[in-house]
């Protein structure tokens, strides 16, 4: 049976919905401490709660270069290292593209690709120093399909697919496999008030979508599961997204 027993964890934006599902999924998986990353505090204290010693939250911005070095001084103070990345913060904003605010774009670029860049810079040094890690990078079928006034998020996304692919072509010899997860539509705080106020939209996708139905968080679990206990994907983009970016 697969384990993580002996690991020690990071999930960024672990308070939000998928990321609760993959703090979720490394638990099931035995590993050691899972550190939770976000801004707000509430968050962390609740996912804390759901495994009292096991789950340690951190408040900080991924996109913040000196809060990374922080973090890590603070959880690597015992001499233990993280062995698993899941970086799932990331912000959607949407609009058409000629309205499109420069400061959505900016925080757009800031939280998705600068704030997964700091976290493979800042956990990879440690991963290849012990001969083993597992990150996992969510993108989004905006990387893969064209959609209206999803252009700068999509080009984020597909900025992440970029990285994870060179990060495993360039850190695969020191034991590192690096993959990414494309989910669908999902129905969280992200998705829902659009969705909700655009109902002739959210039949659209969901018409467009071979299965007709937006995803469940925990229909991600899988994904998470498989690409965190792999021993040979490496490079990878897993789409789970019923199809959507299929047809
Ligand atoms: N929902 C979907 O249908 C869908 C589809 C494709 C991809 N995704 C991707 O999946 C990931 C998770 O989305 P979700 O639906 O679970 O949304 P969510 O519930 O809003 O979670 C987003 C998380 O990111 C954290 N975050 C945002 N900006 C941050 C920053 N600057 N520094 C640190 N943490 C930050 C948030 O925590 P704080 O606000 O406390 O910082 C929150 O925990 C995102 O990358 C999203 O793009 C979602």
């Amino acid at each position: 049976m697969d384990t993580l027993s002996g690991r020690r964890a990071l999930v960024t934006g672990g308070g939000g919905a998928i990321g609760r599902v993959a703090l979720g999924t490394l638990l099931d998986l035995d590993v050691d401490e899972v550190v939770v990353t976000g801004r707000r505090r509430e968050p962390l204290d609740e996912v804390e709660r759901l495994a009292p010693g096991r789950v340690r939250g951190h408040q900080m911005d991924v996109a913040e270069d000196a809060a990374w070095t922080r973090l890590l001084t603070e959880v690597q103070s015992d001499g233990r290292g993280i062995d698993v990345l899941v970086a799932c913060a990331g912000v959607a904003r949407r609009a058409p593209y000629l309205e499109g605010r420069l400061e959505d774009w900016e925080e757009m670029w800031r939280t998705n690709v600068l704030g997964t860049l700091l976290a493979a810079r800042h956990l990879v040094p440690g991963m290849s120093e012990r001969g083993w890690g597992r990150i996992v990078l969510i993108s989004s079928a905006a990387a893969h399909i064209g959609l209206p006034g999803r252009a700068v998020y999509g080009a984020t996304k597909a900025a992440i697919e970029a990285l994870a692919r060179s990060l495993a072509a360039e850190f695969g010899g020191c034991g590192i496999l690096v993959n990414t997860i494309a989910p669908g539509m999902y129905l969280t705080s992200m998705t829902e008030a659009f969705l909700e106020a655009n109902p002739a939209t959210a039949a659209a996708i969901r018409d467009r979508i071979p299965v007709h139905r937006f995803g469940q968080v925990g229909e991600l679990a899988e994904a998470f599961r498989l690409l965190v206990t792999t021993t040979y994907m490496q490079g990878a983009s897993l789409r789970v997204d019923g199809g959507w970016t299929a047809t």
